[in-house]
């Protein structure tokens, strides 16, 4: 089984790489990047990851062969590929700032996963990350289930980690599920989180909870505000585990953005929703009942993220 990632010069997809191998069950992961000219030297960080990262294999105990490489002739018949490539945010950017640029180096990074693994299922993580894999999907010419994008893992990782801390219980308890893109309006959902079985709202009064929602939302953006940078540990590690859950075709539930043809009332577009994730790519879209407001929420997010595809055809046509 062979995994790459590409953006593995960068902190998410190294991150990506790295977690793939500690859990030992993929084959190879190969770690794609540009080469980085300064000056007169030239730098390959890709290459420099997976070095480093290989001579880890003898201290952590894993088999996984990691290497690093600038060319795609090396991913060739990849089982899955993941997408990390594109430029982070700074302070003061929204996701959607990045529109232009990533855009463009998603559909070219696409393009050329496709020359040489024409059957492999596509994972991208790319900000803003629902464009971004509608981006991708276009470019790719696979079917809809082999395309989707890693958010609501993540942020529902976010959300568990924020009640773990809040509850003072294990994080592997709280279980939880979170709806619409990946940004600002992203729907977290209160009456589909439980602590093992126990509703939470049964655990911690309404105004606790309503400030947890809303830290989640900004969850990438506190962040960005503390390091300068974006995240890459949590995006990395939600990353992995969806390469996981189809590798070991593990029937997995998880919110992941998908390509929706009318489920919740949307219609052609990537947004994140509940699905179940196994050979193949995604089996199923799960559509659970949703209250008058929490529908409200998601069609005001699934409305804000066609705002930005409208965005980006326009800029495609300019
Ligand atoms: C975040 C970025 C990866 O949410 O979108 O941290």
């Amino acid at each position: 089984m062979k995994v790459t990632v590409v953006g593995a010069g960068g902190n998410v997809g190294s991150t990506v790489a790295l977690t793939v191998a500690q859990r030992d069950f993929a084959k190879e992961v190969v770690m794609v990047d540009i080469e980085q000219k300064e000056g007169d030297k030239t730098f390959y960080p890709s290459r420099g990851r997976a070095l480093d990262q290989w001579e880890s294999a003898p201290v952590h105990g894993f088999d996984t062969r990691l290497t690093g490489t600038v060319d795609y002739e090396d991913t060739a018949d990849s089982d899955v590929c993941v997408i990390t490539a594109g430029i982070p945010r700074k302070p003061g950017m929204s996701r959607d700032d990045l529109l232009e640029i990533n855009a463009n180096i998603v559909r070219s990074v696409t393009s050329q996963l496709m020359e040489y693994s024409p059957d492999t299922i596509l994972i991208v993580v790319s900000n803003p990350l629902d464009v971004m894999t509608y981006v991708a999907y276009e470019a790719s010419g696979l079917p809809k289930e082999k395309v989707m994008g890693m958010a609501g893992i993540l942020d529902t990782a976010r959300y568990r980690a924020f009640l773990a801390e809040e509850l003072n219980v294990s994080p592997k308890d709280i279980q939880a599920l979170l709806m619409g893109g990946h940004g600002d309006t992203m729907v977290p959902l209160p009456r589909y989180t439980t602590v093992s079985g126990i509703p939470v709202t049964q655990l911690i009064d309404s105004d606790k909870l309503d400030g947890i929602v809303e830290r989640t939302k900004k969850g990438g953006g506190e962040i960005v505000g503390l390091m300068g940078t974006s995240a890459w540990y949590a995006p990395g590690a939600a990353a992995a585990q969806m390469v996981e859950a189809i590798m070991l075709d593990q029937n997995r539930i998880f919110p992941c953005c998908a390509r929706l043809t009318g489920e919740y009332g949307i219609d052609n577009l990537y947004v994140g929703v509940p699905v179940k994730l196994g050979h193949g790519g995604i089996k199923e879209i799960l559509e659970v009942d949703l209250d008058e407001k929490e529908q409200d929420l998601l069609a005001e997010s699934a409305s804000h993220v066609r705002s930005v595809l409208e965005d980006f055809k326009k800029l495609m046509k300019d």
